[in-house]
């Protein structure tokens, strides 16, 4: 088991939280641009509150979610019956097919520095020619060493702990947040700048179109459209 809330928290996360506006962007790109009985991939698919809006909206799409964490699939499962869950390892699961669309939100991040390079490549292995992958997540100020990253995950916790509490969230959903920042200072999580990522993402696609839905100058929640 990874360091993460329950289920029901990591759910009502979306409402109080800047993520919440990420996540509605991406949806509705989705919705909009998936074409008819398109296949749809989320990977690090989580408790698939986002897979499961939008199947909703749109049931044609053939949807999948693929995640490590057997409790978020079960509770995946549970709520959206008509999706395909799996249990898996990113990095070893194969898909008997490629995808039209390809959606990880807060995915990047949970991965070894090291790693988030080599995903996005596993991420464009599994797009058809022509489809479309959107990777979002939270990124902190760029740093030079790990004291600037330390205080750069610090400087990203603290506003997006106000941000959380202003906007009125339960006790479960702040105290989530506030364990965000020993998560990010201490690499449980592995949030790191834009300025680091934007190569890895250039190398594995011939398109990519990044948009930020929050945070001050140099950081916040980003998310990047990539086609090959
Ligand atoms: C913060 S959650 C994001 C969940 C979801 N995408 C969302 O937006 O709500 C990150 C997820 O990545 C999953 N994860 C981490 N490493 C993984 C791996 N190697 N393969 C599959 N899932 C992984 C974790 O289990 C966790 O559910």
């Amino acid at each position: 088991m990874q360091n993460l809330p329950t289920a029901e928290t990591y759910t009502a996360e979306a409402t109080y939280m800047p993520w919440g506006i990420l996540l509605a962007e991406i949806e509705d790109i989705v919705i909009s641009k998936t074409p008819e009985h398109g296949r749809v991939l989320d990977l690090l698919c989580g408790t698939g509150n986002l897979i499961g809006a939008l199947k909703k909206k749109r049931p044609d799409m053939e949807c999948t979610g693929v995640d490590l964490e057997p409790e978020y699939i079960a509770y995946a499962r549970e709520h959206h019956p008509d999706i395909d869950f799996i249990v898996a390892d990113a990095f070893t699961w194969e898909a008997s097919e490629k995808f039209d669309v390809i959606v990880c939100t807060g995915g990047l991040h949970h991965l070894p520095h090291e790693l988030q390079e080599p995903f996005l490549g596993k991420v464009a292995s599994l797009l058809k020619e022509g489809g479309m992958a959107i990777v979002g997540d939270p990124y902190i100020p760029d740093y030079a060493n790990e004291q600037e990253r330390k205080l750069a995950a610090a400087e990203l916790g603290h506003e997006y702990l106000a941000v959380t509490i202003q906007n009125g969230a339960t006790d479960d959903v702040i105290q989530a947040a506030i364990d965000l920042i020993p998560n990010d200072v201490f690499l449980v999580e592995f949030k790191t700048s834009i300025e680091k990522v934007t190569p890895h993402f250039n190398k594995h696609f011939a398109h990519v179109d990044m948009h930020k839905t929050w945070g001050p100058d140099s950081f916040g929640d980003y998310y990047f459209v990539c086609g090959n």
